[in-house]
């Protein structure tokens, strides 16, 4: 009997472990032989940690299981699928799943994150295969009609960020990923990595073909411990098999893969600063340009993607780019993992076509609040992205439709606020946080900043005069964060701010605040 437990960092913190232990221990006492499998996490996280037993029918899951339950579920006879009140019935057929458009996690919480076998017998390698079939310029011709957006938040496109780099002449070229994965209520990094990891190893490689680069690093997040073993132990497998190497899969071609550990710091996600660190020096963001395209790491053309877009590339050149492009809505194609957090009942990974709302997001994957109070606000795309009020949650999910209601849809992560919110506290936090975290090198962003957590302080002390003065003052200091800051944490701390001011400004009088 094969079973599933995931050692997905999450399932792990809810006691998959555990789980585990208690599993090889009952099938010791009892006689049983089975083979346990550490999968990824499917991201129905309130169902972590799930088990899964393999039965000729299919997957049949059991959760969200503890160590005590086990002996339960062996009398059960769950091994092969017996009925048991943490039955959930086929893992297929679970509707939170089945309705998902798993496309970059198709494999994730399916195969075992260490099997190079199981990758390909599940589609792996097949589009580095047909990369090396392709020119250099057709590689990138396919990633630029797919329509791919850099998932890291920014959403320019992978193809042309990726031309720039193929056109630049150089000896020396690089593909860096920027696994610093940040961002306050996101997961889709570190899931893919620990769940899937040869997929991003992958699409670094078919990267690399397509701009001719011979060496890469990935830039992982310092936290994610999982993920560094992970991904050790597929780079380790890759370049025994000869898929990373002098001669990757017998072409001839050359591609080196280097695992770099961040510096913990958030604005190391930025790219400049990003690289700034991959060269051994303090992480303080560049001026561009020039691009990073052009002049990246060591001062070589250098493409560098977020996990997720480098990820994704490899099916884009499995299944054609007009399979992946045929997803999604307006200039937003394909599919987007969204990362639902906060107060929210069925918190974990969504993957669905641009186009869905934000309420089908939040009421029916996450079920609504988990204190069952009323939904006040929902912040999407990271700590710098706006606060979107209840009136809005019909928008769809959609980089320009976002835009165009002064969100931003980011990385994907989307936290959940009840009715017990306090948004001035929510907007001081935005101030503070980008005030701890500033790299000092601009006035707006560095003195802004900390200027802005007082402004707000007086504003929630002071009378209606106060008020209405210091709230002058503080649209006036967002402006020019806006126009004045040099990178995204300046620039885009204020949209929180200002999102708060407009739409929730009764909690910047105290009366409220005091109830
Ligand atoms: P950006 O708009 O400056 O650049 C986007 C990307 O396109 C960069 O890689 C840039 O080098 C490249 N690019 C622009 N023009 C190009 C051209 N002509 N040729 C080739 N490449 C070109 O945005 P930035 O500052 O890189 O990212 C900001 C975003 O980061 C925010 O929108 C936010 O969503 C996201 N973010 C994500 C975090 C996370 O944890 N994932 C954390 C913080 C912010
Ligand atoms: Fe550094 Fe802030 Fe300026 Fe960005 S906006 S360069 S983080 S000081």
């Amino acid at each position: 009997v094969t079973l599933y437990v995931p050692r997905d960092a999450s399932a792990l913190s809810l006691g998959a472990e555990a789980v585990a232990k208690a599993i090889e221990a009952q099938a010791r006492q009892r006689g049983i032989e089975l083979r346990l499998v550490r999968n990824g996490s499917r991201g129905a996280y309130w169902l972590e940690p799930m088990v899964e037993v393999q039965t000729p029918a299919g997957r049949v899951a059991y959760g969200p299981v503890e160590a005590s339950d086990v002996a339960g579920l062996f009398d059960a006879d769950f091994l092969h699928g017996g009925a048991h009140a943490l039955a959930l019935g086929l893992t297929d057929e679970i509707p939170w799943l089945k309705s998902q458009q798993r496309l970059t996690f198709a494999r994730v919480g399916v195969v075992d994150p260490r099997s190079l076998d199981e990758y390909r017998a599940h589609g792996g390698y097949r589009g580095l295969a047909a990369a090396l079939q392709l020119e250099p310029a057709a590689i990138v011709q396919a990633v630029t009609d797919a329509g791919l957006r850099g998932r890291g938040g920014a959403a320019f496109p992978a193809g042309i960020k990726w031309k720039t780099c193929l056109d630049a002449a150089a000896d020396q070229k690089y593909i860096v990923c920027n696994a610093d994965e940040g961002d306050s209520g996101t997961f889709a990094d570190r899931m893919l990595m620990e769940g899937d990891p040869f997929a991003l190893i992958e699409g670094m490689t078919i990267a690399a073909l397509a701009v001719g680069a011979t060496q890469g690093y990935i830039y992982l997040r310092i936290e994610y411990p999982h993920a560094q073993r992970a991904l050790e132990a597929a780079i380790e497998t890759a370049r025994a098999k000869g898929y990373l190497g002098d001669d990757i899969g017998g072409s001839g071609r050359a591609f080196h893969l280097q695992l770099r550990m961040a510096a913990g710091a958030y604005i190391c996600g930025e790219e400049t600063s990003l690289l700034e660190s991959l060269e051994g020096k303090r992480g303080q963001v560049r001026f561009k340009p020039p691009l990073p395209a052009i002049q990246g790491l060591f001062g070589k053309p250098t493409v560098i993607n977020n996990v997720i877009t480098l990820a994704t590339v490899p099916l884009i050149l499995d299944r054609g780019a007009a399979f992946y492009r045929d997803y999604g809505s307006g200039r937003s194609r394909g599919s987007l993992p969204l990362q639902l957090a906060g107060n929210v009942k069925r918190p974990g990974l969504v993957e669905r076509a641009f186009g869905m709302s934000l309420r089908e997001l939040i009421e029916d994957y996450g079920g609504g609040t988990a204190s069952g109070r009323p939904l006040r606000a929902v912040q999407v795309g990271g700590p710098l992205g706006a606060y979107i009020p209840v009136s809005r949650l019909d928008t769809p999910i959609d980089y320009e439709a976002f835009a165009a209601i002064g969100g931003m849809v980011g990385h994907g992560g989307v936290v959940v606020f009840d009715d017990t919110v306090d948004m001035a506290a929510q907007a001081r936090f935005a101030m503070e946080f980008c005030a701890i975290e500033s790299c000092g090198k601009c006035t707006p962003c560095r003195i802004g900043s900390t200027r802005g957590v007082e402004v707000i302080d007086r504003m929630v002390a002071g009378d209606a005069a106060e008020r209405e003065r210091n709230e002058v003052l503080l649209r006036d200091l967002c402006q020019t964060m806006l126009a004045g800051s040099l990178c995204a944490l300046g620039g885009m701390a204020p949209f929180p701010v200002l999102s708060a001011l407009d739409h929730f400004h009764e909690d910047f009088r105290e009366q409220r605040r005091l109830g």
